[in-house]
């Protein structure tokens, strides 16, 4: 249905063309040509060359585009091969879509027409035709490996979760902010920072390395800044770019990751945003797999064939509650030991929250009211005791461990002012306690980090995969790199 639509539309494009000699070929996507049943007259696809195969009375390719995980089979007559249609190069084919005897396809392309737009030297190129390579290989070519089927899968499945998260919101009456990505607030105890300063030759003509004239860091989240935007609006979130100069060689910690982040006015129970973090799961998740079933099933079946089955339990399965208290009192007697014993007042480490994931019966758990002296100084204190606690919620996954944090805040003044004096920052967060002072309601949120959801649909073990080079550098210069400044450094080098 949609391929009809998009073949009528590119059909129409060209006919409008004022062109009346002769009629231009309409370009369509190989997805489009895929669902497309039947069509008359020319068309014309553009892509790499996926595979070629020629025989005595006819060649055939595969042209792959980027659209879709299949490639669209070319059928030729040998007479249009010529040295330079290699794996690898880029092409541009005309012809017409036919019917496809072969029971794989609904149609292929019949040939009038191939152009060699650049080839490729299949020699040198580090990827060969039929080769499944492990994803660890391909990042060794951070600048060629989006050619791979892995890749190009994770790029579309990351392309449709970023929509269908936005739709989640925009559906339900969220306003997207752009929060800052230089800030000079830290986001207290978020994690470690990145300082932003002017590079050396600004220094070296003696400009002031302060840019903004205070400390500049890169942001670790962008909480503090929705919730002034909370004042205002009911409901906003923001998905960007966060960064933390944490120096971990974990698999599930990056130095630059997304986050989704919502924050919600006049929200008085945590049960509240429980709703939201499992709606959002639940919703997002069912989009992508029903958006690029392909893509997912080609991680489903060679990286990680477990996974399916545990989304599917994820998805049914109403996400379980249980407290800080419980969590304890549950590792405590657990018949495994851990490396850090487990102990009221102490984080769960994740050794513990994947083991609390598997006694809930590898369903996602929220786990509520943490102690008070672990949680920063925006959590809302539950004026509990002994055992003092503030209404956080951590969201556990199987295999992950949290997936998301977030927290009633503390939205009153009396209570806020002189926690945030005993800290010694009650002038910096004077803007803060302003909003707790004028018109202050009620309001909490949360964040949950996008590559770790990737990972939790997809199930790759590590985060290190899910995340594009920031630089496209050379191997050579890429494994130097690597070597001295360990993963955490180089966790956007290696992939
Ligand atoms: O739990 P975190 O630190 O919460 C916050 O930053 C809150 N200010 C969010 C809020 O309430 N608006 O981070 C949120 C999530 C984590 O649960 C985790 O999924 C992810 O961000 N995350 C990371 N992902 C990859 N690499 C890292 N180094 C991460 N640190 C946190
Ligand atoms: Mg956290």
């Amino acid at each position: 249905m949609f391929g009809a639509r998009c073949l009528l539309l590119a059909l129409r494009r060209c006919s409008s063309a004022p062109c009346p000699k002769h009629t231009q070929a309409a370009r369509l996507r190989v997805c489009e040509a895929l669902e497309a049943q039947e069509v008359a007259g020319d068309i014309k696809v553009q892509g790499w060359v996926r595979s070629v195969r020629s025989q005595k009375e006819v060649l055939f390719l595969h042209i792959n585009d980027g659209s879709s995980l299949e490639s669209l089979q070319i059928v030729a007559d040998p007479s249009l091969e010529n040295r330079d249609l290699t794996f690898g190069s880029a092409v541009e084919v005309q012809g017409k879509l036919v019917k496809s005897l072969h029971r794989m396809q609904n149609v292929e392309l019949k040939a009038e027409n191939i152009r060699v737009v650049g080839p490729c030297d299949t020699l040198t190129f580090p990827f060969k035709p039929r080769e499944r390579q492990p994803l660890e290989y391909s990042r060794q070519f951070p600048h060629l490996r989006c050619r791979t089927n892995a890749l190009s899968s994770l790029l579309r499945v990351r392309s449709e979760a970023t929509a269908a998260i936005h739709s989640f919101f925009k559906d339900n009456g969220y306003v997207h902010v752009h929060t800052p990505i230089i800030t000079s607030n830290d986001c207290e105890g978020a994690g470690e920072l990145f300082h932003v300063r002017t590079s050396d030759k600004v220094q070296e003509r003696g400009e002031n390395s302060h840019f903004f004239n205070v400390p500049a860091f890169l942001t670790v989240s962008g909480q503090l800044h929705l919730e002034v935007m909370a004042g205002a609006f009911t409901q906003v979130f923001t998905f960007g770019p966060t960064f933390r100069a944490e120096n971990s060689q974990s698999r599930r910690h990056l130095a630059e990751f997304y986050m989704v982040e919502a924050e919600m006015s006049f929200t008085e129970s945590l049960q509240d945003i429980i709703q939201v973090m499992e709606d959002l799961f639940k919703k997002a998740t069912s989009i992508v797999l029903s958006k690029c079933p392909q893509d997912v099933e080609l991680f489903h079946k060679y990286v990680s064939p477990a996974q399916k089955g545990r989304l599917e339990q994820m998805l049914k399965n109403k996400f379980i509650t249980i407290s800080y208290t419980e969590a304890v009192d549950i590792l405590k007697r657990a018949p495994q030991t851990f490396i850090f014993q487990p102990k009221w007042g102490s984080n769960l480490q994740t050794e513990h929250e994947k083991y609390l994931v598997k006694h809930c019966g590898e369903v996602p758990v929220f786990v509520v009211n943490y102690p008070y002296d672990l949680k920063p100084f925006y959590m809302r204190d539950n004026e509990d005791g002994p055992q003092h606690t503030v209404a956080a919620v951590d969201l556990l996954v199987p295999g992950i461990g949290e997936l998301c944090g977030g927290s009633l805040r503390e939205e009153r003044l009396h209570f806020l002012q002189p926690r945030l004096e005993r800290l010694g920052l009650a002038d910096a967060y004077q803007w803060y306690l302003d909003l707790r002072q004028f018109g202050s309601a009620p309001h909490g949120g949360f964040g949950m980090g996008f590559e770790r959801y990737l990972q939790c649909i997809l199930g790759v073990d590590n985060i290190k995969n899910l995340f594009l080079s920031r630089d496209f550098l050379t191997p050579v210069f890429c494994s130097s790199m690597a070597d001295s400044h360990g993963p955490i450094c180089a966790a956007g080098l290696y992939v």
